[in-house]
């Protein structure tokens, strides 16, 4: 089988990482997001991926290539000239989407959820038109694609891409799944798929909706990246709790705490719940850690209180400091100790030695 996942666009909203690190290759829970995405695919028995790309391809070639014997998938880069938006680079694919008659995966690269792409491929054949759209409910359905349903059908009667009025709160998880003929409505030019060929494709009745059982969430933005880690890590503790931290472990408060093996923590921490502890991550003594991400490197020194923030590769947080309120801090910054931080966004490299006290960015 064969999918396409969508790696362009600039990250803009989950800066400052992504001034590092293209967003596909954020860490989420330890794994670069695309790759929580390749190896659900692979499960799924798909052996060919395209990577639709606009934005530092050279990066993501360094370190996708080597996947590629790992996880026995041809993983294939079809890098864009400019930015051809969602459904452009379907078009820039057709051969290899093209290729055969069998129907193809498609997802955005920054969604999080258990991936059902088996259940979705049986679904789809089962109805015989020609797209699936994978659907979940969400309270705030203005920042997404919605999805109204002919009166007790799957099929879709309408698409509404970031709906000004409320239409309804079935959301376009992104996640499709298409048979080829998709492709002879795209043509090679900046498309969105979403405002373009979805509402043609509901107008000729050939999309249906599939929905989604458990969590999901856009992991597009710090927010939401949290929010995100959050209902990951209860997913975990429900089908895999033994890739958790035990939680008679002395610094355990409160479960679904996820630490790399190669992480030290120190005495008489308080670590949890909902925290991601990276590679290499050194967390001094009487630590207070919770529903936060420490990224590759980062060390957080004695007595630090760290709540809704994620620390950046190789950021150092010092004595008694205390961070909150969503700050993300890019890679290499330092805090100096006994430094508060409420809802800081500071880019790599900047040392931090005075209080910020209400949300700014930090250049
Ligand atoms: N190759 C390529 N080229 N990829 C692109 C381009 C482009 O020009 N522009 C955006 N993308 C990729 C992004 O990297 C992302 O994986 C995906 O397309 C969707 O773009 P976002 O910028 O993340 O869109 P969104 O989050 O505002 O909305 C989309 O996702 C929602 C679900 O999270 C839409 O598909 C909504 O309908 C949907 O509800
Ligand atoms: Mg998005």
């Amino acid at each position: 089988m064969k999918a396409l996942i969508l790696v362009g666009g600039f990250g803009t909203r989950l800066r400052p990482l992504t001034l590092t690190m293209p967003k596909p290759l954020v860490e989420f829970a330890n794994k670069p997001m695309i790759l929580h995405q390749i190896e659900a695919l692979v499960e799924a028995g798909v052996t060919d991926i395209v990577l639709a790309v606009n934005y530092r391809p050279e990066v993501m070639v360094a370190i996708l290539q080597k996947y590629e014997d790992l996880y026995n998938v041809k993983i294939t880069f079809s890098v864009e000239t400019e930015p051809l938006g969602t459904a452009g680079p379907l078009a820039l694919a057709r051969d290899i989407l093209g290729k055969d008659d069998s129907p193809f995966f498609v997802l955005n690269s920054d969604v999080i959820c258990d991936f059902p792409f088996q259940k979705l491929k049986a679904f789809h054949e089962a109805h015989g038109h020609e797209g699936t759209i994978v659907v979940t409910k969400v309270e705030e359905p203005s920042k997404y694609g919605v999805i109204v349903n002919k009166p007790d059908s799957s099929m879709i009667d309408r698409f509404v891409e970031k709906p000004v009025e409320f239409v309804g709160n079935k959301i376009n998880a992104g996640i499709y799944i298409f048979n080829p003929a998709i492709l002879n409505r795209i043509e090679l030019k900046p498309t969105s798929i979403e405002q373009e060929t979805f509402p043609l494709m509901a107008a000729d009745s050939q999309l249906h909706s599939f929905t989604l059982d458990g969590f999901w969430m856009d992991v597009g933005q710090p927010k939401d990246f949290l929010t995100g880690t959050c209902l990951y890590l209860t997913n975990v503790n429900k089908c895999n709790p033994g890739a958790l931290a035990n939680p008679n472990s002395g610094y355990v408060h409160g479960g679904n705490v996820l630490v790399d093996p190669t992480a030290k923590i120190g005495k008489d921490c308080r670590i949890g719940p909902n925290v991601v502890i990276g590679p290499g991550v050194v967390i001094g003594d009487g630590v207070r850690l919770q529903r936060c991400v420490l990224l590759e490197g980062s060390s957080v020194k004695d007595h630090a209180w760290i709540k809704s923030s994620i620390i950046g590769w190789h950021s150092t947080i010092g004595r008694w400091a205390r961070l909150e309120g969503t700050s993300v801090l890019g890679d290499y910054v330092t805090v100096k100790d006994e430094v508060y931080i409420n809802g800081g966004s500071i880019l790599p490299h900047k040392s931090i030695s005075a209080n910020i006290t209400e949300p700014q960015i930090i250049m």
